[in-house]
């Protein structure tokens, strides 16, 4: 039987498709708890700090009302206004936060950094979004697909645009452990890092699936069961990548040519925030600057039927809440 009790959570590849299974499994479970309007404060007397150096609002969200839903204390911390990083080293703060909370959540920069709080923390550690992985963000994924399509094995899904970026990693890697078929849609300058595709590669042998990797935008999406997309920039890069990642990526937009291409029944996902009006200040200073009003999906796309993203994002909340109860739940 599979027990995570004690186990970080740092990124997908540390953990086998049985577990995986069962976090999707223990998610379904606590999401149709919450539905019924049950009460369960499994973590009830215990506490739990979130580290946030980069911004957020499902990631953040989810694991205060998870916390909270559960029974358990919880306290933020955002880029200003503690110690670490800046007075206290990444070991001194962890070995800090261990003494007094049962679980530390961190969303950061480099992946070393989650990987060091946890060598030095005494309790498990999650991993709430670093430059190269997005784990929790795959258990919510992965539960959408399940969810919308009934099925994880041989699902045909293509990952459009950035797939060097921690999305298009994790995303590979998810895949690849579940049985789904990966393909990713990018130009070949942001395909993912070879040694990592290796790794999925052999990985994915095991569970009779695929990778593949193409600039070949028709090709690509043709028989696709989930199209996925993300930011062309994500949090941390220079704002100076902005204009060369136009230029590369504007002919890996999702669009309604993308989707008529792709099955039928397709899904289009995103982890959101996502780029397809001018209605934010990052919109509009894009639109100004470069004459862009949508980027790596169109609002229609966006907007119509086929889009899953708000279930996506509700789905955020019941799968972190599965991550924090396996691992220090009793
Ligand atoms: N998808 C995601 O992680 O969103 P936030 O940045 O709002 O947490
Ligand atoms: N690639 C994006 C994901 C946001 C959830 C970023 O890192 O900014």
């Amino acid at each position: 039987a599979v027990n995570l009790r004690g186990r970080s959570f740092l990124k997908l590849l540390d953990f086998s498709s049985a577990e995986i299974r069962y976090l999707l499994d223990l998610s379904k479970n606590l999401k149709d708890l919450k539905r019924a309007g049950v009460v369960n404060k499994t973590l009830e007397g215990k506490n739990a700090v979130i580290l946030f150096a980069k911004d957020s609002t499902r990631t953040r969200c989810s694991f205060e009302v998870g916390a909270m839903d559960l029974g358990m204390g919880v306290t933020y911390l955002g880029p200003t206004g503690s110690q670490m990083g800046k007075k206290e080293s990444i070991a001194d703060t962890a070995r800090v936060l261990g003494r007094m909370y049962d679980g530390i959540e961190y969303r950061g920069f480099e992946q070393e950094i989650v990987e060091e709080l946890a060598a030095h923390a005494g309790v498990p550690v999650w991993n709430g979004l670093t430059n190269e992985f997005h784990p929790t963000q795959m258990i919510a994924d992965l539960l959408t697909i399940e969810e919308k399509l009934g099925r994880l094995k041989g699902v045909n899904f293509v990952y459009m645009g950035d797939a060097r970026n921690n999305m298009g990693n994790s995303l590979m890697v998810a895949c690849a452990k579940m049985g789904l078929n990966f393909t990713a849609c990018a130009p070949k300058e942001l395909f993912p890092a070879e040694e990592l595709v290796a790794t999925c590669e052999a990985i994915a042998k095991d569970n009779g699936c695929t990778i593949t990797l193409t600039e070949d935008v028709m090709a690509g999406t043709k028989n696709a069961d989930v199209i996925y997309t993300d930011v062309w920039v994500s949090m941390g890069e220079p704002v100076e990548v902005w204009e060369a990642r136009i230029a590369q990526l504007k002919p890996f937009q999702v669009n309604k040519s993308v989707m008529d291409n792709a099955n039928p029944e397709a899904i289009f996902m995103h982890c959101l925030p996502a780029f397809h009006d001018t209605k934010t200040t990052t919109g509009k200073e894009m639109a100004e600057k470069f004459g862009i009003t949508e980027m790596e999906v169109t609002d229609e796309v966006f907007e119509s039927k086929q889009s899953v993203v708000f279930d996506e994002a509700e789905n955020r909340m019941h799968t972190i809440k599965a991550i924090m109860a396996a691992t220090i739940g009793q």
